[in-house]
């Protein structure tokens, strides 16, 4: 997202190889850590049909990308204020043809992003994996966050994500999160195991974002559907969110230029090959 109107926004995706390793809680606690910095903060929930970011919230929105997609609602009615400081474009949750939107839906959503004005970041939490509509919104943003934990599975997903990203579109810079690890000499561990492999069969490092602590707190938090860095500021994990916002805040501007859409050469050779 180049040529818009919020030209200075930090734009990002939270995206994985495998499901289930913390993108949403990181996204949301990201989020709210970014808006107690005093940034102005918009959560984009790109997990289309399986939408998490609104429970994980306690909030029941009555409008959903849905509505803008497949309707005529205008974005400002459809985005919402949440208690944890930045505002949320929700999605909606088992609805089908949500879960595998046409691509030009997907152009929709980033002419959409385009014409928002006022925000400083904006994160985009994807579903996992490689599929093409998960690829394609991480297209959407010039700087793709992957979060991974210390599954083997997680590992090597992870690895298959970016490398797919990058022989199919060039790209070649992700920021790594390790999440739910025990100390730092582990995340960095995992980090530079896996920046290793990028940079011996892609040919490109990648960058350590940072770590988050594995800690009982934050299904609990899920549970009370309040963002864990609310609930405990002080806590360890909590400072492991302050970092990273500390870090994301310092990516800054100008932001890289957007690849173009997918052309009928990439279509006939499949996303695999
Ligand atoms: N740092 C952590 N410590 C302990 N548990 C965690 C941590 N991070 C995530 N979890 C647990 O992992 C579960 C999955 O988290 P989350 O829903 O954020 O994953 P996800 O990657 O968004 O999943 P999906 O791929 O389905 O979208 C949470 O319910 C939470 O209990
Ligand atoms: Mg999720």
């Amino acid at each position: 997202m180049t040529e818009n109107s919020n030209k200075n926004a930090i734009v990002a995706t939270v995206t994985s190889g495998k499901g289930g390793v913390g993108k949403t809680f990181f996204t949301v606690n990201l989020a709210a850590s970014l808006a107690a910095k005093g940034r102005k903060v918009l959560v984009v929930d790109c997990d289309l049909g399986l939408a998490n970011v609104d429970i994980m919230l306690g909030i029941h929105p009555r409008l959903t990308l849905r509505d803008i997609l497949f309707g005529s609602a205008p974005a400002e009615d459809v985005i919402l204020s949440t208690k944890a400081g930045f505002d949320l474009l929700p999605a909606c949750s088992g609805v089908r043809e949500m879960a595998q939107p046409l691509l030009e839906k997907i152009q929709t959503v980033k002419t959409l992003l385009q014409s928002l004005e006022g925000y400083d970041v904006m994160l985009l939490d994807t579903g996992a994996g490689i599929a093409e509509t998960v690829l394609q919104f991480n297209l959407l943003a010039p700087r793709n966050i992957i979060v991974l934990n210390r599954e083997l599975t997680s590992i090597t997903d992870s690895y298959a994500m970016m490398k797919v990203m990058h022989q199919i579109f060039g790209r070649d810079t992700f920021s790594l999160v390790v999440n739910a690890v025990a100390d730092e000499r582990e995340g960095e561990r995992i980090f530079h195991h896996v920046d290793g492999i990028c940079r011996r069969f892609l040919g490109f490092g990648t960058d350590y974002l940072g770590l988050i602590f594995r800690d009982e707190a934050v299904p609990k938090s899920i549970l009370r559907q309040e963002p864990l860095v609310l609930a405990g500021p002080g806590s360890k994990t909590a400072a492991c969110f302050d970092r990273i916002a500390d870090a994301v805040c310092r990516w800054g501007t100008p932001l890289p230029r957007v690849e173009p859409p997918p052309g009928p050469e990439r279509c006939a050779r499949g996303i695999l090959h």
